[in-house]
């Protein structure tokens, strides 16, 4: 049993490194659950369809309360039951991400963001977090690769991008023994390697 996040900006290879993560772990015996914020569950999807519109213009602070609301749903209904029955969750994107776009991107700061996902989430904390990291040129390039017209958090631009590279550094620096950094320009098969290490000393 543990929780386990991925972490980063878009186009990090979050989604290819969970699935690996998935069947790695799975082959050595865990049972394994991948799943992915915002989203997960009906309500939580629902918030992501909003919260990625780009006709929609969404406050701050109302950005950071959809993303906690969404989690809260989340954690009810399904993270901490499948933790119960013994499965270790693989989480494509958990509370940093809010306290990385919305508490250093859009300028709110970490301390209030941390603060209402700590209500959110009644305090459920990560047992290791995986941070892709990854210039955000490289990273946006690597989106637009994939031929993904840019959703609402993606038109923020590169000033917001490079704010939210900075605020996962400094959760990083500030959590060494949770947070491991990855760096996410290897080929897939050495990320999936540095995940497997950095999960080494876990038990499950
Ligand atoms: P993601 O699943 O990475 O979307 P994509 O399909 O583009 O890979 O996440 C959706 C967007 O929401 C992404 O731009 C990051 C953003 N986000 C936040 O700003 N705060 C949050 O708390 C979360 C979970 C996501």
């Amino acid at each position: 049993m543990a929780l386990i996040t991925i972490e980063g900006v878009d186009g990090t290879g979050k989604t290819t490194l969970a699935h690996a993560l998935a069947d790695a772990l799975g082959r050595r015996g865990q049972t394994v659950r991948c799943l992915r914020e915002p989203g997960g569950v009906a309500v939580s999807e629902a918030i992501r369809a909003l919260v990625k519109d780009p006709a929609l213009v969404i406050g701050d602070r109302a950005e950071a309360l959809l993303y906690a609301a969404a989690r809260a749903q989340l954690v009810e209904e399904r993270l901490l039951p499948a933790l119960a029955a013994g499965e270790t969750v693989i989480l494509d994107r958990y509370i940093d991400s809010s306290l990385a776009y919305q508490g250093g991107g859009r300028g709110l700061g970490v301390g209030a963001v941390a603060a209402i996902n700590a209500f959110a989430a009644g305090g459920l904390a990560p047992d290791r977090t995986l941070w892709l990291d990854l210039a955000p040129e490289l990273a946006a390039a690597r989106a637009t690769a994939r031929g993904e017209a840019p959703d609402r958090l993606e038109q923020a631009g590169e000033a917001f991008y490079a704010r939210v590279r900075a605020a996962y550094a400094a959760l990083a620096a500030a959590e060494p023994g949770r947070i491991i950094r990855i760096d996410a320009g290897q080929s897939p098969e050495a990320v999936l390697d540095a995940a497997l290490t950095a999960l080494a000393d876990l038990t499950f």
